[in-house]
């Protein structure tokens, strides 16, 4: 791992590793990737429903929870994390499926996942892992250096036309700031926003901190579809932090992943349970 790496993914939160993944390895993320869509989980949803930009997501599905945990073993993450973070031990949490097809926008609004997640701590990362070759302007965008910075609340991904429809809202104690209209707000000035993306080909993973600012990856007439899984980690410096109290939606303190195992931690405490599998 070279020390430009590690300084960009703490500079900027986010980092392109090319030909992290070889041939083998791709080919068996792509299986992951097409046993989740054929058999989706209790967590997955359609973004965007009914809208020219509906996508398919699929969130740690506990039916793929024993494939995934064994793929993971054979993959370079554990390693790559740990030197890129510094970290002594990496565990693997889940994944996240985006299938995206049609032609149409389907343009993720940006957001934090960490708006939806109890999680906070510099050890968390996101490896975004395609099947097609991504031009950059269909690719993943990242706001520069955004997983230094605050929690904004999320958006509830109901209404394209309004990105940044907060989730949590009004009620939420504590109150989390409306996010900026990040794409309309680069629409007039394109220079509002330090934005960081790249193209990829297969093989090529992006890795990015979950609290960065990230969204787009929209598909269109020249890039009609695209295949992504990503797999999510987190280090030594990883913390539950419960998500706001009287969220608007009803969007529980623990979230809605690893019910069970969240209720068992309290605010600061380490992010630890023998559910995650540990790679280093
Ligand atoms: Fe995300």
């Amino acid at each position: 791992m070279n020390s430009a790496l590690r300084q960009s993914f703490e500079e900027d939160g986010a980092v392109l590793v090319k030909n992290c993944l070889d041939e083998g390895q791709l080919a068996l993320c792509r299986e992951a990737f097409d046993w989740a869509v054929e058999n989706h989980g209790p967590n997955a949803t359609m973004m965007f429903e009914g809208t020219e930009q509906s996508s398919h997501v699929d969130n740690a599905n506990p039916n793929a929870k024993e494939r995934l945990d064994e793929l993971v073993t054979k993959l370079p993450f554990g390693k790559i994390f740990s030197e890129l973070w510094g970290s002594k031990h990496v565990w693997y949490f889940a994944e996240e499926v985006f299938l995206k097809a049609g032609g149409k926008s389907g343009r993720t609004s940006f957001h934090q996942d960490t708006s939806y997640l109890p999680w906070t701590g510099k050890h968390w990362g996101n490896a975004w892992i395609s099947f097609e070759s991504v031009p950059k302007k269909n690719s993943l965008e990242i706001v520069k250096g955004s997983h230094r910075g605050i929690q904004y609340d999320g958006p509830n991904f109901v209404d394209p036309k309004d990105p940044t429809q907060p989730l949590h809202g009004e009620t939420a104690v504590p109150f989390l700031p409306r996010l900026p209209d990040i794409d309309a707000e680069r629409e007039r000035d394109p220079g509002s926003f330090e934005v960081v993306s790249w193209a990829v080909d297969p093989g090529d993973v992006v890795l990015l901190h979950p609290h960065s600012l990230h969204g787009g990856a929209h598909v269109d007439a020249d890039f009609p579809q695209r295949h992504t899984l990503v797999l999510r980690f987190f280090g030594d410096d990883a913390f539950y932090r419960p998500l706001p109290e009287h969220s608007e939606s009803g969007f529980p303190t623990q979230g809605i992943l690893f019910v069970e195992e969240m209720a068992k931690l309290k605010d600061g405490d380490r992010f630890r349970s023998p559910v995650f599998k540990q790679l280093v």
